[in-house]
């Protein structure tokens, strides 16, 4: 069988997971995929750096928007990050070219997700991120395949793994915010720029994703009322565990008689339940359909592995012939979002 010819955009945490993931098994992913899956040629900014992963049997392009647009591919990964710039570029590019297109850039897609999902329906190619949105859960597929026979009424939990790694191990340790930010970093879980994790940023953009994915309407990243972490202290943290709780970083989209109420910010959780439960870097999203009820997914939000499985199951899926619409359903029936209650506005 003709092998899936893929390129990849970026070869830092995310990047690298993948090729490895790639380069462990090649034939369990062949079987599941139904075709081998070769990668042809990749690029990141730094040529020569030493990435713990063997690339020397890759081809190189220096400039991302030209790896997109190569004949000798069929899917175009970006895993190089940023809302605009080199990335929505490339992006675009292989669109254009009918490249499908896997990414775990939630930034880009926080923004651009409408556009881009109508360029790839131009185009009659993928576009897939289940990356982009808690990490290893497969928590996109949840809704587009698993529960696509439920109406969402809501959708809710946390998405950010940097800010409840830093919340648990405040408490866990009484460290220090900036030394425990600093090992987040060090580890792979946080953003080139962490403000954007802390802010409460990276995971309002997940949040107006899965909102858009679970209630069939336009990304509306500017419809979130967003609060970080950054100014809870060490002292909130035991106040809330003397009265049973957790504080943690809880994003909410609900389906409400007006239309869309998206929230993420700080929430007390009783310590005994899941969600108090949580710990370190992982996520848990919970998502509620008329039909089933309310359904559970927890796990590692981030880091190389996690974060590379997830693109590696978009990639399967592609590999397989599943072109499916990026939010569920084609762009026309995505409905201009209407938003209420104490959503931004
Ligand atoms: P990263 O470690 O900073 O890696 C980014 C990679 O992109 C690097 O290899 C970098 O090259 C390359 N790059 C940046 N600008 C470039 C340009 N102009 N041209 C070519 N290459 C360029 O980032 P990451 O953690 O892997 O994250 C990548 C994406 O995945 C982001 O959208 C992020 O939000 C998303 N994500 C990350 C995680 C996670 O846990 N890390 C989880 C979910 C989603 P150099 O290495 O040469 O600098
Ligand atoms: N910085 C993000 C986090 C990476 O900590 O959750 C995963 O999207």
């Amino acid at each position: 069988t003709a092998p899936l010819r893929i390129a990849i955009a970026g070869l830092g945490t995310v990047g690298s997971g993948l090729i490895r993931i790639l380069q462990t098994h090649p034939d369990l992913l062949a079987r599941r995929a139904g075709r081998p899956i070769e990668i042809v040629a990749v690029t990141a900014r730094s040529r020569g750096k030493d990435r713990g992963v063997e690339l020397s049997g890759y081809g190189w392009e220096d400039d991302p928007v030209v790896l997109a647009r190569r004949d000798d591919i069929e899917l175009f990964v970006e895993v190089m990050g940023g809302e605009d710039g080199p990335a929505k570029a490339a992006t675009e590019a292989a669109l254009a070219a009918g490249k499908h297109v896997v990414t775990a850039n939630k930034a880009m897609l926080a923004r651009h997700g409408f556009a881009l999902a109508r360029q790839a329906e131009d185009s009659n190619v993928a576009l897939r991120f289940e990356a982009a949105v808690a990490g290893g859960i497969p928590c996109v597929k949840a809704l587009t395949e698993g529960l696509a026979g439920n109406a969402v009424s809501r959708v809710l939990g946390v998405m950010n793994g940097t800010c409840n790694y830093i919340l648990t191990e405040m408490e866990r340790t009484g460290g220090d915010y900036d030394n425990i930010l600093a090992d987040a970093q060090r580890l792979g879980y946080a953003e080139a720029d962490p403000s954007f994790d802390v802010g409460g940023q990276d995971a309002a953009q997940k949040l107006a994703l899965l909102s858009a994915t679970a209630f069939g309407t336009q990304v509306d990243y500017d419809g979130i009322k967003i609060e970080g972490i950054e100014r809870i202290t060490l002292t909130d943290i035991r106040y809330a565990r003397d009265l049973g709780y957790r504080i943690k970083l809880l994003g909410v989209a609900a389906q409400t008689g007006e239309g869309v109420e998206q929230r993420m910010q700080p929430c007390l959780v009783p310590m005994s339940s899941p969600l108090g439960q949580l710990e370190g870097v992982a996520n848990m999203v919970v998502l509620e359909g008329d039909a089933v009820g309310q359904t559970v997914y927890q796990g590692p939000g981030a880091g190389a592995g996690p974060t590379a499985s997830a693109v590696m199951a978009d990639i399967i899926d592609i590999a397989r012939g599943l072109v499916i619409p990026a939010f569920g359903v084609p762009t026309a029936d995505l409905a201009a979002p209407v938003r209420s209650g104490s959503s931004a506005g």
